[in-house]
């Protein structure tokens, strides 16, 4: 097999850089509070799920390296990602999250060993005997190559089954090895990296329900009989089939009260605006309610790249830019966000300036008329706008006032004259006077633009 052995002096030196980084921030009195500080403040982390793919951009990397202490790959430790093949691993994607995270001294949560799914055929068509053989030398090769690298790891990954029985989820593990092989995993994987938090994680499991309930009744049952668990992990995907159960926190309490740790692994809530805020809000708080709630990681850094982009489920919108969700789940942690914090809406250098224009007929008679465009600033201030307004071909201006006009043909592009300058949410706008020349149509605007 093609392991790499990685260096352990490695997870020695991150711990060094993370220890700077902590005291960098504790000194320095007017920076604002980030996600990880703040959550650093109650003794918790705060991670995102991050793709190996996209640490080349820099919006992205400038946004995951501020506000996060810890990091999940989003798929890059899974099964198929990592062992293809038999006794084949690659571990190239995985190690860059790995080594962006170390380099930043953040945290890693391994993610995951055993799951039905992203598993590659070669698995599934084992039997009995060869399935064991292969989930112990999987755990095996993946937890020997961080080896006291990972904080936690979701050992089982949903085993069990949605819906009111509270069985096991049908899967080549559980088919062919049965119940057992939950415990068969945990033991391997305490063998195999002793440092590491063992977790098992699932969905649909976040409040009490028939669901977790047999979740906890394993948790108990390896507590009783010394089975190596450390912690439950709560994917917390939550929409409005799914919302933000009454009894989280209860459910969350009465899993700790086992002795183990909990943990948020996945939140996303579908949604937007002060809705979504009240939402994580109640989960932020929900694990500070719990002294065994160590920590939490939303499922991606920005909406766009979120697994459910379409129903905007993060803490940043496609720009980067913070949303009120952002802004409750850092209250809920006792951060503030600080006068220049970058993502802020008003903060200059770090987003988008965006505009939009509007027309209007303002006066009208049979030879000509009056227009009105005006031009209203996105969240950021705007420092200069330009549009165009394309004219039916017969017609001519005649005067343009509070803009200069450049002109192509029928087309004229409209730039400010004395009123640049917008407020963000501002609006300032030009008027002109044209000539019907026998065409009583409309102009058309194209896109404002700003910056
Ligand atoms: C998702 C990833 O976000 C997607 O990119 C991928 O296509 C499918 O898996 N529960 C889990 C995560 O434990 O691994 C899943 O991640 C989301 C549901």
């Amino acid at each position: 097999m093609s392991m790499k052995l990685r260096r352990l002096p490695r997870a020695a030196t991150a711990g060094l850089v993370a220890a700077a980084a902590l005291t960098a921030a504790a000194h320095s009195a007017e920076a604002a509070d980030t996600l990880g500080s703040a959550a650093a403040g109650q003794g918790r982390y705060f991670g995102t799920a991050v793709a190996a793919s996209h640490l080349g951009e820099a919006d992205y990397t400038a946004t995951l390296d501020r506000e996060f202490s810890s990091v999940t790959p989003e798929n890059e430790m899974k099964w198929d990602a990592t062992e293809p093949s038999r006794g084949t691993f690659t571990f190239t994607s995985a190690d860059r999250i790995v080594d962006h995270a170390q380099s930043r001294g953040m945290d890693v949560r391994g993610h995951t060993l055993v799951w039905h799914s992203q598993l590659p055929s070669w698995v599934s068509s084992l039997g009995a005997s060869g399935l064991r053989t292969a989930m112990k030398d999987h755990i095996n090769g993946l937890m020997g190559h961080y080896k006291g690298e990972i904080h936690s790891w979701d050992v089982v990954n949903e085993a069990f089954q949605d819906g009111g029985s509270g069985a096991r989820r049908s899967s080549p593990f559980q088919d062919k090895l049965g119940d057992g092989f939950i415990e068969e995993a945990f033991r391997t994987a305490r063998a195999a990296d002793p440092a590491a938090k063992l977790c098992y994680n699932d969905y649909n499991t976040d409040g009490v329900n028939a669901k977790s309930d047999a979740v906890y009744t394993m948790v108990k049952d390896f507590k009783s009989r010394g089975v190596p668990i450390d912690c439950v992990g709560f994917q917390s995907h939550f929409n409005s089939n799914s919302p933000v159960p009454s009894d989280y926190r209860q459910n969350l309490q009465r899993f700790a009260d086992l002795g183990v740790d909990v943990q948020i692994t996945e939140l996303d809530i579908e949604g937007s605006g002060s809705a979504q805020a009240a939402d994580y809000r109640k989960v932020v708080e929900a694990c500070l309610a719990v002294d065994r709630c160590t920590g939490m990681t939303v499922w991606g850094v920005t909406d766009k790249y979120s697994w459910r982009s379409g129903g905007t489920p993060l803490l940043f919108d496609g720009n980067y830019q913070e949303k009120p969700a952002y802004d409750a789940v850092l209250s809920a942690l006792g951060g503030s966000d600080g006068p220049g914090d970058p993502g802020d809406p008003g903060d200059p250098g770090d987003a988008t300036v965006t505009c939009t224009a509007t027309y209007t007929r303002t006066a009208d008679w049979n030879s000509g008329y009056n227009g009105q465009v005006t031009i209203t600033a996105g969240d950021e201030p705007v420092s200069a706008w330009t549009v165009t307004v394309t004219l039916p071909a017969q017609q001519s201006v005649s005067s343009l006032w509070n803009g200069t006009p450049t002109w192509s043909g029928n087309v004229m592009t409209v730039r400010p004259s004395w009123n640049g300058t917008l407020a963000a949410g501002a609006s300032t706008g030009f008027g002109f006077t044209a000539a019907k020349n026998g065409s009583d149509a409309a102009p058309t605007l194209g896109t404002c633009t700003a910056s």
